[in-house]
């Protein structure tokens, strides 16, 4: 096991009817606020009404950015940074998804900083030493940024996707309603269950040795999130496996999984390139990239993909060479995401070669990826062309 320090300072409040309280603990914070979101769904669902209401009630002064998109970008986060800096906001109070959290911790840090964006942060031109306090209103379980450590912001300036990490962007506060994720189409629920899997994948398959106890978290919460994605996907009013998924989501990537092991993070890397150059929902490139990822790097490191086939997909690898136990694995793992409807390959999604050559380059810009396989371009490229089923 590797030396670590953990640290996670947001509270999570989950339940039922929660997201009422969001007033009070704004109100413990400051008296003026940014108020986050996205495209309208808060709008349509009521949910705008009911976080209003509790602001008010606390005599809260709200300020408002709208207009997130999947795939949050570089732009937004400046407006909203220029209205933090204008109106002497307190805390950026994120409704949604992992898009506006993320684009809520980006306003955050920037905002102390005028006359830079956070891509001097990205970049490392520059370091912040503050940032405003971020809250969220979760309203479907996918990206874990209610609790992590990252925010994910696309550059216009070339399109270019990347994670931005500080401990400045944990929010202060996270509000976990299940009953709030009702309203979520099938293909986000899906979407959204995958990302889960993906961030515990993953810190799962390192390198390193004699981490038994976050290995068997992770199994633990892969099975849970494979037990429960179905029926949030088929009825995502049922309660109760949409709770699990949205607390596995936050579990799966509030930092916890991954002490004393180093994870990989490039298939997260390579799917980033599907949603920059075609706009693909994160976790769909996900559903794509990951198995391909794992048919290239097995060989590697055959025990862990043998554990995984083993503990978490419940097959007795018995006698079987682990080669022939591993690719059943990945198929497995294939046909788990195509049960719940989404396409496995670049092709069912509708996607050629045309632009492989661009992708690659573009993961290369900081070096190398991954680290149970450093990556270089030769072999993304193999990765996509796996990926093309
Ligand atoms: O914009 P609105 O109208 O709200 O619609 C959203 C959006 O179209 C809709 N939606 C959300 N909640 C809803 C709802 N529709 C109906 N009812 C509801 N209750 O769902 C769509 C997707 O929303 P989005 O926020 O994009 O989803 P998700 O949470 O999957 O976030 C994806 C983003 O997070 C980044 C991804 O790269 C991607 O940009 N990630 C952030 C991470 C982090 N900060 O820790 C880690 C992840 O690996 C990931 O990279
Ligand atoms: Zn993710």
């Amino acid at each position: 096991m590797e030396n670590f320090i953990f640290q996670n300072p947001t509270k999570i409040i989950f339940g039922r009817g929660v997201h009422k309280e969001a007033g009070r603990e704004v109100r413990k914070i400051t008296g003026r606020v940014l108020f986050h979101y996205g495209g309208g769904s808060i709008k349509r669902t009521g949910l705008y009404g009911q976080v209003m209401e509790s602001l008010k009630k606390e005599n809260i002064r709200v300020f408002e950015l709208a207009g997130v998109k999947p795939n949050p970008v570089l732009s937004l986060v400046q407006e909203g940074a220029g209205i933090c800096r204008k109106n002497d906001i307190g805390l950026v109070l994120a409704v949604g998804g992992g898009s506006v959290i993320d684009s809520a911790k980006a306003i955050a840090v920037s905002a102390p900083y005028p006359g830079k964006s956070m891509w001097d942060f990205v970049e490392g031109v520059t370091r912040p030493l503050e940032a405003l306090p971020v809250g969220v209103i979760l309203t479907i379980p996918a990206a874990g940024s209610e609790s992590s450590d990252v925010s994910v912001i696309t550059n216009e300036d070339g399109m270019i996707k990347r994670g931005y990490h500080n401990e400045l962007l944990r929010p202060r506060f996270a509000i976990l309603n299940p009953e709030l994720a009702s309203t979520l189409p099938p293909f986000q629920v899906a979407c959204g269950a995958v990302d889960i899997m993906s961030h515990v994948m993953e810190r799962y398959f390192t390198r390193t040795e004699n981490v038994d106890l976050t290995g068997r978290l992770c199994e633990a919460t892969l099975k849970s999130v494979m037990a429960n994605a179905p029926g949030a996907v088929k009825n995502p009013a049922d309660y109760n496996p949409m709770a699990e998924l949205m607390w596995a989501g936050t579990i799966a990537h509030n930092g916890i999984l991954g002490t004393g092991r180093t994870g990989d993070w490039a298939s997260h890397k390579i799917g980033h390139e599907l949603s920059s150059a075609y706009g693909m929902t994160h976790g769909l490139s996900l559903a794509i990239i990951f198995p391909a990822w794992m048919r290239y790097v097995y060989r590697i490191r055959t025990g862990i993909f043998c554990q995984f086939a083993e503990r978490v997909l419940d097959m007795d690898t018995g006698s079987a060479p682990e080669e022939k136990t591993i690719i059943e694995a990945i198929g497995k793992l294939k046909e788990f995401f195509g049960s719940l409807g989404l396409p496995v390959t670049l092709k069912d999604a509708g996607i050629g070669e045309e632009r492989f050559a661009e992708m690659v380059e573009k993961t290369q810009l900081f070096g190398p990826i991954g680290s149970f396989k450093k990556l270089d371009t030769r072999d993304v490229m193999e990765i996509y062309r796996l990926a093309l089923g």
